[in-house]
């Protein structure tokens, strides 16, 4: 089993929730390291598993608490580590997808300071495994493009979908919230047909987890709780026998469900 080093930062990926999904690595870190710093959407029952004596800071921004800067966060792992702590830096999913590592890597290697990452199972492929789905389809796609639709409220992305939202592309869209109104729209102006295939999932691998299908044109039309994501294209087309047959990691049975009446 890994053991941390004295001065060293871990970079690591809590994966998509489910304490099952997180690596053995990243589970000894936990239990070793002196001080965990994570972000909101890494649970409670990943976070039982740090140490007796490791503190655990939240340095997440939701929940109406104040927001911890970046450098705020660089800082601290930084001055953590020259006293000597391991710290490790737990990130929901991967820390390597929409997950600011670019900033805390760059500062860690200003800063002259050790640093490993650990990768994480990232949101969107847990969401195609919950929902049974083949991102890659072979017969369907011949591209997956993972992108961020936080840029969908600003004015400038009006070009931002364009070239990637093609049919034989399958669309992972992370932060895809809460305008799925003008998303759809500037999905459909891109190119994508208004029948395009959608599936929405909330809480993937999580208690709670909830999928709905819908045709791009009534994206608007989706209520769902976050963290959700997006997968579009046709590989989220429905397919009855295979949603019968599939039983995902969150048994149905402690889900929300999943509805597809819509495609
Ligand atoms: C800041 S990004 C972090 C992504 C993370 N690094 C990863 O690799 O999954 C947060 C977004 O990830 C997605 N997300 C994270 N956990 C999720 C889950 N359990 N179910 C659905 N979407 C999730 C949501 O789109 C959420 O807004």
């Amino acid at each position: 089993m890994s053991s941390t080093v004295a001065g060293r930062v871990y970079l690591v990926g809590a994966g998509p929730g489910d304490p099952e999904l997180l690596t053995r690595k990243a589970a000894s870190l936990l239990e070793h390291a002196d001080l965990i710093v994570h972000d909101d959407l890494v649970t409670q029952p990943i976070l039982a598993l740090a140490g007796p004596r490791t503190l655990v800071v939240n340095v997440g921004k939701r929940c109406g608490k104040k927001q911890v800067t970046q450098s705020a966060i660089n800082s601290m792992m930084i001055d953590c580590a020259r006293k000597g702590l391991s710290v490790v830096r737990l990130k929901s999913g991967d820390p390597l997808i929409f997950g600011r590592a670019g900033e805390e890597i760059e500062a860690l290697t200003a800063a002259g300071i050790k640093f490993e990452i650990v990768p994480g199972i990232t949101a969107g492929l847990a969401a195609a495994a919950a929902a049974g789905i083949s991102l890659s389809d072979r017969r369907r796609a011949s591209r997956v493009v993972f992108a961020t639709g936080h840029l969908a409220e600003d004015d400038y992305d009006s070009e931002y979908w364009n070239g990637i939202a093609r049919h034989d592309t399958t669309l992972v869209i992370y932060m895809p919230g809460p305008d799925y109104r003008t998303l759809a729209a500037q999905l459909i102006k891109a190119g994508l047909p208004r029948d395009t295939p959608c599936l929405v999932i909330s809480r993937a691998s999580l208690p709670g987890q909830f999928e709905e299908r819908v045709k791009l044109a009534a994206l608007s039309e989706i209520r769902v709780h976050p963290p959700a994501l997006l997968i579009i294209g046709e590989v989220a087309r429905f397919d009855r026998s295979a949603t019968e047959l599939h039983h995902s990691l969150t048994s149905h049975s402690d889900s929300e469900g999943i509805r597809a009446e819509n495609l």
